[in-house]
């Protein structure tokens, strides 16, 4: 691999397009020392982006959050300029203008002809093709993607894209100065959504897949994915402050980019809303209302029941060992029953009920297939010692009497239980192990290593774990297994496994060490 330096802190960056990421992109570039040429064709629009950015700027001085004279610096480090020949001296010009093909090759063109032949020519889009960018060019190994992540002066993350003729000492240097700039950037190679546009549509195609199979309604589970999931936001509210119209039309991009492979469909429940002029936050109501005085969602929540005085477990409880603490640490009687040890993946006997972690089945064809009276399973959590909620599903001939005592049972631990209808991997179990596949797919193709995979779901949308550690974590034969399960259910290519994880299982290897494969940034 080669290894390249950052770009110089006295080199001069230019920022063409001065919209809401070449704003951000410029005051990140002063601050960390750089001369910047901010040039935008609307007239006067640079001017006020670096108006906006001494503000903002000075905001952070009054607030103590940074030296008055590191603003003042900054500031006069950005000269707004009216002509693309003003970044004649630029090492490196970054362009975030409007996200359209045809504009960008031209502004290329155009660049090519004012810059030294040494310079890198970065684009910020987020779904065009870099290599189909540098098409052309006299240098195409000088273009490559920084995408930055809005707002820029907050979000750490920055993917460092490479096309097909992007030289590595390019994207070293791109990332080398991205760092040096106190952002985390992570290697891929120019494809569909990068990195995190990709792997997080399981994130969305899983709860509206969820929704739509009426599992519960938009609140529940978003509070499963917060409360046992770690996410920051549920996925629901998640589309609504994106907006349901970005969030449909990158979802059907990288679809129709990827020749339209199931494991992207969109939903029409999503189309449905984006069609009512439901977008979200921005227009007052998506999958919530936000018009005033609107109440907020609740999730269901099963009415208290009462506690079990003893619990006997079978079995190994593996990941689920902590919860069997928290039981018994809530003053319920926890007996190990050795004479009933088989149960696949260990479980508890609570009354009559019988209470198990999910493995990707229903309920109800797991009970059919086990024999197992009375089962209630439920879903995974990030953390079970520290879980404030929890999804159970019940079979079809399970008991509500049984039931209740699962469900009592898990509420004198303090845990707050949602009834979810007998759907296929509940709701954190299946999203897990659909964004860790997809993950597994994103190192199978080479579009970036396991390590930036992992960066970039943790820095780019805030996920609690990168989905590969987590499968590791939980296990990869449980994802593996999962995933075999959620196929078989719905008897759809979406689940089908990855490569990676069918690899790995079989020589009992973990998914986010990097080894079976060699590629450029590993
Ligand atoms: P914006 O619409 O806020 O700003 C674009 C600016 O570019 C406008 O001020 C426009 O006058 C200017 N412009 C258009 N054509 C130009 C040209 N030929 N030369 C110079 N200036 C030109 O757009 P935004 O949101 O800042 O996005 C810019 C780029 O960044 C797009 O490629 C977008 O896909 C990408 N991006 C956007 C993110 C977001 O959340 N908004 C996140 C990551 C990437």
């Amino acid at each position: 691999m080669t290894s390249a330096g950052a770009i110089p802190r006295d080199a001069t960056i230019a920022v063409i397009g001065a919209g809401a990421m070449g704003c951000g992109i410029a005051q990140i570039a002063a601050q960390a020392g750089h001369p910047v040429r901010l040039f935008d064709t609307r007239l006067g629009i640079a001017e006020k982006a670096r108006a906006a950015i001494a503000l903002t700027l000075n905001g952070l001085a009054a607030k103590g959050k940074l030296e008055r004279a590191a603003a003042d610096a900054a500031v006069s480090r950005i000269a707004a300029v009216h002509a693309l020949g003003d970044c004649v001296s630029a090492r490196l010009v970054i362009e975030a203008i409007v996200e359209d093909l045809a504009e960008k090759r031209s502004l290329l063109r155009e660049l090519e002809k004012i810059v030294s032949p040494t310079t890198i020519l970065a684009s910020n889009t987020s779904s065009l093709s870099i290599t189909a960018l540098a098409a052309g060019r006299q240098f195409p190994n000088r273009i490559v993607g920084m995408h930055f992540f809005n707002p820029v002066p907050l979000m750490q993350l920055v993917e460092i894209v490479s096309g097909l003729a992007t030289d590595d000492a390019t994207a070293e240097t791109a990332a080398a100065t991205a760092a040096s700039w106190g952002k985390q950037p992570v290697h891929a190679t120019s494809t569909p959504g990068f990195i995190v546009n990709r792997c997080a549509r399981p994130f969305y195609g899983e709860a509206l897949r969820l929704l739509a199979e009426r599992a519960a309604d938009a609140a529940t589970l978003d509070a499963l994915l917060r409360e046992a999931g770690g996410f920051r936001m549920g996925a629901f509210e998640l589309m609504d402050l994106i907006g349901n119209d970005v969030n449909f039309a990158v979802t059907r991009t990288v679809w129709q980019a990827c020749y339209y492979d199931p494991r992207y469909a969109p939903s029409v429940l999503q189309e449905e809303r984006v069609a009512a002029g439901h977008f979200g936050r921005k227009s007052g109501r998506g999958f919530f209302d936000y018009s005033d005085g609107a109440a907020r969602p609740t999730p269901a929540t099963a009415p208290a029941c009462p506690a079990p005085a003893r619990i006997a477990a079978r079995g190994d409880a593996g990941i689920a060992a902590p919860l069997l603490s928290r039981l018994a640490q809530a003053g319920i009687e926890l007996a190990h029953d050795p004479s009933r040890e088989g149960f696949p993946d260990g479980a508890i006997d609570v009354g009559d009920a019988v209470l198990a972690l999910s493995d990707g089945r229903t309920a109800t064809a797991r009970a059919a297939a086990t024999g197992a009276r009375n089962l209630v399973l439920f879903d995974l959590a990030l953390d079970y010692s520290a879980c404030t909620r929890l999804a159970l599903a019940r079979a079809d001939s399970c008991a509500t009497s049984a039931f209740d005592a699962a469900a009592g049972a898990l509420q004198a631990a303090g845990i707050a239980v949602s009834p979810l209808d007998d759907v296929a991997g509940l709701v954190v179990l299946r999203t897990v192990v659909a964004l860790a596949n997809e993950a597994a797919d994103a190192v199978t193709h080479g579009i970036a290593s396991a390590r930036d995979v992992d960066l970039a779901m943790q820095k780019g949308v805030n996920y609690p774990r990168g989905p590969l550690r987590w499968a590791d974590e939980i296990g990869v034969a449980r994802v593996r297994n999962a995933l075999v399960n959620l196929e078989a259910h719905y008897g759809e290519d979406r689940y089908r496994l990855s490569p990676l994880i069918a690899r790995r299982h079989a020589v009992g290897a973990t998914l986010s060490e990097n080894g079976a494969r060699v590629d450029r940034h590993e």
